[in-house]
């Protein structure tokens, strides 16, 4: 683990790189999802229904459940899979359809909450703990799903490797939906320094520097959260979202054999317009 005390000194030139602005994509140099602390945080902040942090608002995901299940046609006949899909919380709307649904997730925590409270009230559904990037289905789903912008997390090198993974495991005609930022959304370039007695992070005393950067090419908001426990070890967090516009996502998707049928403003399907900062989106496989 990086540290900043050296000799009982403070080594000033590794906060400052520890504060740098990353490589495009650098990774975090731990792990969060699957952190036990982190991991229960971000439970309680999915399971929170006012607060579009971790997950949306309870309202949000009705409407957009809603939404997708009419475009989708999804019913008894149709198998679903959620991508990245938390404790469940669209697994157990799209659940009411009758369709089978497997949610995948790397979050432990999260999995537990939807086998305990979802998978236990509709037979329909299964959970796995799983990395996406290594699913390996092959024309197993009618519908793949991946809600709340975790597309433009991926780095470009990942975006390919999903969708051919997603390719593979959709059948004949299968959809793809999912939302992603677009470059319309004005980057919060706030920056602060804050200490706390415990946070998100950590339930421990610590410092957190947080900064957001961005990069062009392509066009990606980059945020780091570099957190300083009371002896000076240093953990830090980098999330990434690729910022498209709708040419360079529908070429993407092209390359990988997916159409663009129809995008909107959102996944509850309002329409389109000149400034949206985010892109609800159907994709056909072809
Ligand atoms: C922002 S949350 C969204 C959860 C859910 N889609 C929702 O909207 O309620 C992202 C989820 O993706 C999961 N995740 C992140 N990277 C993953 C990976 N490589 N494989 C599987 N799940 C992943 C996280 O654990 C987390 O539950």
């Amino acid at each position: 683990m990086m540290r900043i005390i050296d000799s009982n000194k403070i080594n000033f030139e590794s906060l400052k790189q520890a504060i740098a602005k990353p490589e495009l994509y650098e990774k975090s140099t731990d792990r969060f999802w699957d952190d036990p602390y982190i991991s229960q945080q971000m439970l309680d902040l999915h399971l929170n229904p006012e607060i579009e942090s971790a997950s949306k608002t309870k309202e949000t995901i009705e409407k957009e459940t809603s939404f997708i299940i009419q475009v989708t046609e999804m019913d008894k006949n149709k198998t679903v899979i959620d991508l990245g899909c938390g404790p469940g919380l669209y697994v157990r709307e799209f659940a009411k359809t009758g369709a089978k649904i497997t949610g995948v997730d790397i979050s432990k925590n999260s999995l537990q909450y939807a086998v305990k409270n979802i998978q236990s009230d509709y037979e329909n559904t299964e959970f796995k703990k799983m990395n996406y990037m290594d699913m390996d289905y092959q024309e197993s789903f009618d519908i793949a799903t991946m809600i709340f912008y975790d597309f433009s997390v991926l780095s470009e090198d990942e975006q390919s490797i999903l969708l051919s993974r997603i390719h593979r495991a959709l059948r004949k005609d299968g959809l793809f939906v999912l939302d992603v930022v677009t470059e319309n959304r004005k980057p919060d370039l706030d920056e602060r320094i804050s200490v706390y007695e415990s946070s998100f992070w950590s339930s421990k005393p610590h410092m957190e520097v947080f900064k957001v950067f961005m990069y062009e090419n392509p066009k990606t908001e980059g945020h780091q959260y570099t957190i300083i426990d009371e002896e000076g070890y240093i953990r830090i967090i980098r999330f990434y979202n690729r910022l498209f516009n709708l040419d360079d996502i529908t070429v993407l998707f092209k390359r990988h054999n997916f159409i663009i049928e129809k995008v909107y403003k959102n996944l509850m399907g309002e329409p389109l317009c000149g400034n949206s900062e985010t892109f609800g989106i159907f994709a056909r496989k072809i």
